[in-house]
């Protein structure tokens, strides 16, 4: 029996309809509300608001899972890999063995990026955040491919599948030109034969006359950081791209938005932050207290970097398991990182400290991934670009479900207007 809502305003009733998913979440919906009593819904920064159905990630933060397509985010960790998940984001299921063969020819054949966009990148200074070049990398290809990126979902849905695999396979390689340009290295051309994470490695630090041999540990890490940023629900990025396709502007340039929102600190620039933070505890020989103390002050420019999130109010499962993660990995690869060290010290006070505790503020993705991305060798300014790289495949599938829907409309909310009521216009000698 469908179950509905309903609402008393001014001694009138309003039947509203109740949305439940699959996981048995519930909504209210209240569409039709304002036309039918006047009212809108308020919820600033849409904490408590469904701005769409989705099929691709389930999320439950008050018990920490995360599925993508209904799979266990700890499965997908252990047994898949950063390429297979990529595919199960964007199509909905894990690929056979015929379809994964040809999404991995498709990201290979589409892993080099325009000589002419080397300009582009050129034109940065090299001190510019990498990010700011990223975005306008990725903002420049649809000049590059106007027949995939005409701003009509219609044609744009049918060279999907060659659009997202060339939003994923360039993403990486521009990440890796970025590193180049700004450390003054020579690019290194993709190679065919490589498979993603590798291939992303040696672009990053080949020599011209000495191939860089990933360790298989290194590519497995990659992969592992990669894989567990591949989507993740409505966050302030995806739902940036969500809002830009809406208005039926194609893939490449939702994208580019999504990079955008994703550089905040709240967001995907927290895992800079955190090493930030770790390393100037590790220079002042500090145990940490300093940031809990200033943490605890309320303000949002003292936050602990690294612990708390929007959804989870438990654990964050991906942090679990790259907290997990980081010591295998350091171990494999014979490294003593004194910033591991200091995380795990940092992590034991705060989940003591009552401030945290009664806020059910925990590590989040970004407390430990930064650890092992320092291990594998990237430098610590182009962490969020790596988080980008991960986070190509929720971006692509959430533009696809925009894309595809046929009652779509464009994302358009409102507001309660607080600013000054109507008056006249004066001249500027008669203003105080
Ligand atoms: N350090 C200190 N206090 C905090 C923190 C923190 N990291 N996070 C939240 N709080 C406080 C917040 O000020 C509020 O206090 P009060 O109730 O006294 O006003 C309380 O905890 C509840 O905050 P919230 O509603 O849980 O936080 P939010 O939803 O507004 O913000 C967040 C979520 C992730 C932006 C925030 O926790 C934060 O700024 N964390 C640090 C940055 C970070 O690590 N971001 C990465 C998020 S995970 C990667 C991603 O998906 O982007």
């Amino acid at each position: 029996m469908a179950i509905t809502a309903s609402l008393k305003l001014d001694d009138k009733e309003y039947p509203l309809p109740v949305i439940v998913g699959t996981e048995g979440e519930k909504a209210i919906d209240t569409r039709q509300l304002r036309a039918a009593s006047g009212y809108i819904a308020f919820d600033q920064g849409y904490g408590n608001t469904g701005s769409c159905e989705s099929q691709i990630t389930f999320l439950d933060g008050d018990n920490g899972i995360l599925r993508h397509r209904g799979y266990p985010i700890e499965q997908l960790a252990r047994y898949s890999d950063y390429v297979e998940t990529a595919y199960l984001i964007i199509y909905g299921e894990l690929p056979n063995a015929t379809q994964r063969k040809e999404f991995g020819l498709r990201l290979r054949k589409n892993a080099a990026v325009e000589m002419q966009m080397q300009k582009i990148l050129e034109g940065f200074p090299t001190n510019a955040s990498p990010m700011a070049m990223l975005s306008a990398m990725v903002s420049a290809l649809p000049a590059y491919y106007p027949d995939l990126a005409t701003n009509n979902f219609e044609k744009d849905l049918k060279n999907f599948d060659l659009a997202a695999a060339i939003a994923i396979s360039k993403i990486r390689t521009m990440v890796a030109m970025i590193y180049r340009y700004t450390h003054g290295l020579p690019y290194m051309f993709p190679k065919q034969e490589l498979p993603f994470a590798e291939n992303f490695l040696h672009m990053m630090f080949s020599e011209p006359y000495q191939d860089y041999a990933a360790a298989p540990e290194v590519a497995k890490a990659l992969n592992l950081v990669l894989l567990l940023h591949a989507d993740h629900e409505q966050n302030c990025s995806t739902s940036t791209v969500r809002m830009v396709g809406s208005s039926a502007a194609n893939l490449f340039t939702s994208i580019s938005a999504g990079v955008n929102a994703l550089s905040g600190p709240l967001h995907g620039g927290a895992n800079v932050a955190v090493m930030q933070m770790l390393q100037s505890i590790h220079d002042e020989g500090d145990d940490g207290t300093r940031f809990i103390a200033a943490a605890k002050s309320g303000s949002k420019s003292n936050r602990l970097m690294g612990f708390g999130h929007a959804v989870y109010r438990n654990f964050d499962p991906r942090a679990k398991i790259i907290g997990d993660a980081c010591d295998v990995v350091l171990k494999k690869l014979g490294i003593s990182d004194p910033l591991l060290d200091i995380a795990k010290n940092l992590e034991q006070a705060a989940l003591k400290d009552d401030y945290f505790v009664s806020r059910k503020l925990y590590p989040n993705v970004d407390f430990y991934s930064g650890i092992i991305m320092r291990a594998v060798g990237i430098p610590m300014n182009m962490f969020t670009t790596m988080f980008a790289i991960g986070r190509a495949p929720g971006y692509i599938a959430n533009w696809k479900e925009v894309a595809s829907n046929p009652k779509g409309r464009i994302y358009r909310p409102r507001q309660i207007y607080v600013g000054a009521q109507k008056r006249d216009y004066t001249t500027i000698d008669h203003r105080a």
